[in-house]
């Protein structure tokens, strides 16, 4: 299908997504946007670019479709597992001792960008299984795209999509259903799924453990920098960052510290009171 957007279109919508979202679009993925732009034109009945642009500004909810119709919502359960690992074997241990010495048994946790629900869902499983019976537990899973969030909390998973989930998880977690898996209630009943757009505050506080994976990749350095300083500001004094496979810290200059464990890579939020710089 040939391009409807012209350069300047192109550079509106480009800035305008960018401003609303924090996601990047490059020359090289110009040709996504243009055919996003061409199906909701369709959808909304609008005869071009620029009476659809119009449109947009008078209209946010359909700014909230554009944006979801831009996103990429690809996960899967247990996703990057060295980090489950890591969740598993070295945060919570970590985690648990500095709560009990603070006398302060509750854990928070947030999966920003969490797409259909599957990472949520795999932190549920470890921590129901992990996590002191005595400690509080909330896990808040939170997505700009909406379509994402109404999958996430339904939690029902065809087949394909249940590979990854361990034998003993799927066994005790899912009820089996005619052509799918539905995570039980005891499971979803530990996580609140919001929509939230990460160019904007959460509200949040005391997170203690933050999964912000496979998201940042699609917005450009200052959009970066700018909601890892978020995150920092809403983390408690002992807590850490979990990252994409292909997502860094390095050479950004943040208040985070480099966590180098047997199974993966993580961050430690760092606070100056007299420990050393990362
Ligand atoms: C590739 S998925 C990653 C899902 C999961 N975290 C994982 O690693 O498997 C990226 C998700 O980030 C969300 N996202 C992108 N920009 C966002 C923003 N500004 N605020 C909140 N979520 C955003 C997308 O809607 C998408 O669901």
């Amino acid at each position: 299908m040939a391009g409807i957007l012209a350069d300047t279109e192109f550079q509106l919508f480009s800035r305008l997504i960018y401003e609303q979202s924090g996601i990047h679009f490059s020359e090289m993925n110009r040709s996504i946007l243009d055919t996003r732009l061409q199906e909701r034109l369709k959808i909304t009945q609008r005869q071009d670019v620029k009476n659809y642009y119009d449109y947009i500004m008078r209209n946010p909810d359909e700014m909230k479709m554009l944006l979801d119709s831009v996103t990429t919502n690809l996960t899967r359960f247990f996703r990057n597992t060295g980090q489950f690992e890591t969740l598993e074997r070295f945060v919570l241990p970590d985690l648990v001792a500095y709560k009990t010495k603070i006398n302060q048994p509750r854990v928070r946790v947030w999966s920003a960008g969490c797409a259909t629900g599957e990472e949520p869902y795999s932190i549920a499983f470890v921590l129901k299984e992990k996590l002191p019976r005595h400690f509080d537990l909330e896990i808040i899973a939170s997505d700009l795209s909406l379509k994402s969030i109404m999958t996430a909390r339904e939690g029902y998973y065809p087949e394909s999509k249940i590979e990854g989930v361990p034998g003993p998880y799927l066994a005790r977690y899912f009820e089996k259903q005619e052509s799918g898996y539905q995570v039980k209630e005891e499971i979803k009943s530990l996580i609140r799924f919001d929509y939230h757009n990460l160019k904007f505050d959460s509200g949040l506080q005391h997170v203690d453990i933050l999964f912000c994976r496979n998201v940042i990749i699609y917005f450009d350095e200052a959009a970066q920098k700018a909601v890892i300083e978020r995150f920092w500001k809403i983390m408690g004094p002992h807590s850490y960052l979990f990252l994409g496979h292909s997502e860094s810290l390095f050479g950004m200059n943040t208040r985070f510290a480099f966590v180098k464990t047997d199974w993966s890579i993580i961050y430690r939020k760092f606070i100056d009171d007299g420990e050393k710089k990362p």
